[in-house]
């Protein structure tokens, strides 16, 4: 099993490249079939999830064509199967996504019930309740998720709870419904908006993505299109606060700072120096971190993917910090890690009390998300001593050459496959 073998103590200088954002391509490369013509995806990043559904879509029939990496075409008219199963489209939340793009195209889709990380129970209600509102009769049996509509009309739908997933699923499925959807309590963030941008480029009549009520229009047929995935905040985020909790001065590239607020806000009041320019931002980490208290919300609130991240920044900064995830109910599982590495952290109900140490000591911990595999290799870096970190499948789903990037900062990190190479990789650099 791969791991990542990190000596800490570097701080990170340089700059960085984002890619394309995960969560909006796995939502677009969905949306990508839902026409007959030939649609070109740009900025997609190589990663294991997107590599998983582009697989998935090629076995029902799809073309793919594999341009390069970060570049497909995907033509949808040779589609012959509506039903979604394999064991690895069963490992990956956004499977779901096909399910509101095949009924909006042939009114039918079965689908394996997503997987995902492990970060909370993840029903798709949600979803099941805005596709059951414009007339779809949708049942779970034997791990499938199947809808099928004789007519899928336009409704007027309010999401009980704010859902990325069923904000998006909804909007495809409304996108070739006949008349008119309204989605009320919307989610807002920056994938949702790059959703409907590329909907509406294949001819769908979508207005208020972004906001919290938005409205379509259903069209017949959606034509083909040209896109390139907006940059992933997720990923920009988690290099800036890898520039924080290792006192370095990294220029993150290729990001759209305004998606980046919510962090930024964070970094400054934690003490860092943030630069903020047309497509990049500057982290620099000057003297020791300070305490702070950070809620997580939809956005454009501080996103639950960054809390992790801004836990281990915490965990070493002067004073009380307090991390309040209201998003999932299961996204402290890190924490047990991290106090193997020194942090003092207590977790009660959806709050961890931190109590900033001043450094972490390097440890063999397990990732046991995606976020959070990351947060613990930034704390590696951050640490006194070697850090191995198992389980790193978790983090190659959401991060393209995660070392390569962090090795291009000065990091001392590697991903090793035995112990003869980690024992190497420690003769290196001691
Ligand atoms: C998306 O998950 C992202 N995943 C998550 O990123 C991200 O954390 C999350 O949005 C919130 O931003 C993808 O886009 C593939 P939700 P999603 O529906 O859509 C509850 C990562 O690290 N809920 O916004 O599953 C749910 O349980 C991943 O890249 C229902 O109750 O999130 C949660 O408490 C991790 N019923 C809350 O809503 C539903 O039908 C928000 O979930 C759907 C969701």
């Amino acid at each position: 099993m791969d791991q990542y073998v990190i000596k800490g103590g570097y701080p990170l200088q340089g700059e960085v490249e984002i890619g394309g954002a995960k969560n909006a391509a796995l939502a677009i490369l969905a949306a990508a079939i839902m026409t007959d013509e030939t649609v070109t995806i740009d900025n997609l990043p190589n990663v294991r999830d997107i590599n998983v559904l582009l697989q998935a879509i090629e076995e029902i029939g799809a073309k793919v064509e594999r341009v390069d990496v970060h570049k497909v075409k995907i033509n949808g008219s040779f589609i012959r199967d509506v039903s979604v199963d394999n064991e690895f489209i069963r490992k990956i939340r956004a499977s779901y996504y096909l399910i509101g793009a095949l009924l909006g195209k042939y009114r039918r889709a079965e689908v394996a019930l997503p997987g995902g990380c492990d970060i909370g129970s993840r029903p798709i209600d949600l979803h099941i309740k805005g596709f059951k509102a414009m007339g779809a009769s949708v049942d779970i049996a034997h791990g499938l998720v199947k809808a099928e509509a004789k007519e899928l009309k336009g409704t007027h739908i309010y999401l009980d709870k704010v859902s990325v997933g069923a904000t998006i699923n909804i909007m495809m499925a409304a996108a070739m419904a006949e008349g008119k959807t309204v989605i009320e309590n919307a989610a807002k963030e920056p994938h949702v908006v790059d959703v409907a941008n590329f909907l509406s480029s294949m001819g769908a009549n979508i207005r208020g993505a972004g906001t919290d009520v938005i409205r379509i229009v259903g069209v017949e047929k959606l034509h083909k299109t040209e896109y390139s995935i907006i940059p992933d905040q997720i990923e920009a985020g988690t290099f800036m606060f890898a520039a924080a909790a290792t006192g370095g001065d990294v220029l993150v590239k290729n990001v759209i700072p305004k998606h980046l607020e919510a962090t930024t806000a964070k970094l400054l009041e934690a003490g860092c120096e943030v630069e903020e320019f047309d497509d990049s931002v500057r982290v620099r980490s000057v003297g020791r971190l300070q305490h702070t208290q950070v809620t997580t919300l939809p956005y454009p609130g501080f996103p639950t993917d960054m809390q992790p991240q801004m836990a281990v920044v915490l965990g070493i900064a002067e004073g009380t910090s307090t991390v309040t995830e209201s998003i999932f109910e299961n996204r402290f599982r890190y924490v047990d890690e991290l106090t193997r590495m020194g942090a003092n952290i207590k977790v009660e109900s959806n709050i961890a009390i931190i109590n900033g140490v001043s450094r972490y000591t390097g440890a063999r911990v397990n990732a046991p998300d995606l976020r959070a595999g990351a947060a613990l290799v930034i704390a590696g870096m951050a640490a006194e001593g070697i850090t191995v970190v198992d389980d790193i499948h978790y983090i190659e789903r959401g991060y393209e050459n995660f070392d390569g990037k962090l090795r291009g900062l000065g990091a001392k990190i590697e991903k090793v496959s035995s112990e003869k190479e980690l024992q190497k990789f420690i003769l290196k650099v001691s």
